[in-house]
């Protein structure tokens, strides 16, 4: 999935400036015997990748979509049986679409007669997706599926409808026209099951008050580096996730998230509570990843984690995630330097 600030491509940088870290430590524990704990885990690539190196997963995110994911990619442990999903996926499928919340809301033709005429996806797409989602509900309710399906299908109906959205890549606001990939009819692929067999947990929390209730080894943070608000960018996913038939408003059908405001989009607030989450902490390590765009500099972090043990950093240039068209970037540059800050933090802190 395209998601801003994903690190699918920055994967092995991760793991190899990690691992070295805890060489450079003389980390002897095995990764079956400790924690990884990722609490900004957004479309759950880093803690999945952990997990199947072996390590015990807590993940967390307070969008419910990345919730959603997680539940499937984390906490799905080769406990699923393939043929049955996909059979399940097949039937899901061949479903007729339904004019549900998404296609009145969101689509050309179920908005018309409306103030706005909206175009985030094809009248069909739209109908197929309220179809999909409306019998991923029913069988939940009837039983007919357990909860490790329930996020295995919700998870790939979110991960599958993205890809054919009538946006730029995020939900912000809908193209004009229609894009060749959006009057494509969609498919329902599934997400793949990560293998993995220590105890995995996911939470759908702010980071801020999750901190006070979890410890373990390795505290892995990726905040939001700048002030776009996930919950404004993919509030679509997370109407599809929860369809809770929100209130909407505005041109781009935006639903009320106050709550999902995050602390890390405001400039003067973000290195405040990136020191609460460090005090607070009952971790060893902590690793943060942060790009030299980022609203907070790169030296106000290494002077605060210096101040709660030994630091180091580890940086990479990549080609960084577009999510609007060029002329509108304030930063044009296409690389971007990715820092990895490391903190192992002194005992008794
Ligand atoms: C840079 S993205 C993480 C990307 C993720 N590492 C990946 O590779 O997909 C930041 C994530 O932090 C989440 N977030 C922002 N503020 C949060 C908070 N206070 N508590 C928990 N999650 C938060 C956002 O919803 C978003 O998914």
């Amino acid at each position: 999935m395209n998601y801003i600030g994903s690190k699918y491509s920055l994967i092995d940088f991760l793991k190899e400036s990690i691992n070295k870290t805890l060489m450079n430590h003389k980390e002897t524990r095995m990764p079956e015997n400790m924690v990884f704990a990722d609490l900004f885990a957004g479309t759950g690539v880093v803690s999945g990748s952990f997990k199947t190196m072996g390590y015990s997963i807590i993940a967390n995110d307070i969008q419910y979509y990345s919730y959603v994911l997680s539940k499937h990619m984390i906490e799905n442990n080769g406990n699923l049986d393939k043929n049955r999903c996909l059979k399940l996926i097949n039937i899901l499928n061949e479903l007729d679409g339904v004019e549900g919340f998404i296609y009145k809301n969101y689509s050309y033709g179920g908005t018309l007669g409306q103030d706005v005429r909206r175009m985030y996806f094809s009248d069909e797409n739209a109908q197929q997706c309220d179809a999909i989602r409306l019998e991923i509900e029913n069988w939940k309710n009837s039983k007919f599926i357990n909860l490790n399906e329930y996020y295995f299908l919700l998870g790939s109906l979110i991960n599958s409808i993205d890809k054919y959205a009538n946006t730029a890549l995020v939900y912000g606001a809908y193209l004009k026209k229609f894009k060749k990939k959006a009057i494509k009819k969609m498919c329902l692929e599934s997400l793949p099951t990560m293998a993995g067999k220590v105890h995995c947990e996911v939470y759908n929390e702010d980071a801020m008050t999750l901190i006070d209730r979890i410890h373990g080894d390795i505290m892995y943070l990726d905040p939001p580096y700048n002030h776009r608000q996930y919950c404004s960018n993919y509030h679509l996913l997370e109407t599809i996730a929860k369809y809770d038939n929100p209130i909407i408003h505005g041109k781009t059908g935006l639903r009320n998230c106050n709550e999902q405001k995050s602390i890390f989009c405001v400039k003067e607030k973000a290195l405040p509570a990136l020191e609460y989450l460090i005090k607070k902490a009952q971790f060893k390590y902590i690793f943060m990843s942060y790009n030299n765009e980022g609203i907070i500099d790169k030296n106000d972090i290494a002077k605060l984690m210096q101040q709660y043990g030994e630091y180091e950093v580890y940086e990479k240039g990549y080609t960084r995630f577009k999510a609007d068209k060029d002329a509108n970037r304030k930063h044009k540059a296409d690389k971007t330097i990715e820092y990895l800050h490391c903190l192992i933090k002194n005992k008794g802190e």
